[in-house]
């Protein structure tokens, strides 16, 4: 990204523009195992480390005036890798919104959590709750947590919560369209993410917000997540920015196409 398109970023002329600054980007922070392994260290110093790429990138992420950032933090599939392992997430977890937290809500950012909060341990859930509760009002930047998240999961609670509206004969089955699923995913008021960027390499999406996925523009790079920089993030960017979204239709960068 150049200086010059740095500068306007927070201009809202800029945002229709067809060049315009993406709202939301996720990101699944992939490689910190690897990143250990390449140095000879326990896969725990990787996650470690991968905390501190998560608190520059949130910082540089409200720089750029992005509105939504989300972060795949843990999968529903992460549980089956070793206890000592998920013990150790869970824990950086705890750490991680036990000393950020007050820093967040001061740089005016409002943290959400996306994910089966149900089967998490109750100090979690209790430490998730008020990470919410805490920065509700703010207006900055939103970080969106996806914390014990699975695509096919949130798709699953949605689908049953539809058909619970249904049985009370609160909804009728010819009703339900997008926007009624739309609105009982942990999502509901969260616009889909424009860019998707997965690090480490890998070119997969994980069980990752698979329904508001369908129109993303997606960024792998080869960089393993701790060495994740904001040089990366503007790259990807950048990379978005080139790029010819056309929803099905036929227009390229805002032109019809003869
Ligand atoms: C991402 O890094 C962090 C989580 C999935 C929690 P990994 O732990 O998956 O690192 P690799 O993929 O094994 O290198
Ligand atoms: C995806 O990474 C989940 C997170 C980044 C939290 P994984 O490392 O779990 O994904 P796979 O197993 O390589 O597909
Ligand atoms: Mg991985």
């Amino acid at each position: 990204m150049t200086t010059g398109q740095k500068a306007v970023v927070r201009d809202e002329a800029l945002r229709d523009d067809d060049r315009r600054m993406p709202r939301h980007v996720a990101i699944i922070m992939d490689g910190n195992g690897r990143w250990a392994a390449a140095r000879g260290l326990d896969r725990t110093f990787g996650h470690k480390k991968g905390v501190e790429a998560l608190r520059t990138t949130v910082s540089h992420a409200d720089k750029l005036g992005i509105e939504f950032l989300t972060l795949f933090s843990f999968s529903s599939e992460n549980w089956s890798r070793p206890q000592t392992e998920v013990r150790q997430l869970m824990g950086l977890l705890r750490l991680f919104i036990r000393r950020d937290l007050a820093d967040l809500h001061k740089a005016n950012v409002r943290v959400r959590i996306i994910g089966a909060r149900d089967d998490l341990a109750g100090d979690i859930r209790s430490l998730l709750d008020e990470a919410e509760e805490l920065t509700r009002g703010n207006t900055g930047l939103n970080l969106v947590v996806a914390f014990n998240y699975g695509a096919r999961n949130e798709i699953e609670r949605a689908v049953r919560r539809l058909a619970e509206d249904v049985e009370a004969g609160r909804l009728k089955a010819a009703d339900i369209d997008s926007a009624a699923i739309g609105s009982r995913l942990d999502t509901a008021d969260i616009p889909d993410p424009e860019l998707i960027i997965r690090t480490s390499g890998e070119q997969r999406l994980s069980n990752f917000l698979l329904w508001q996925a369908a129109y993303s523009e997606f960024v792998f790079l080869p960089v393993l997540w701790p060495d994740f920089s904001p040089e990366d993030l503007e790259r990807a960017i950048d990379d978005y920015l080139g790029r010819d979204r056309r929803f099905g239709g036929l227009t390229t960068k805002g032109r019809a196409v003869p």
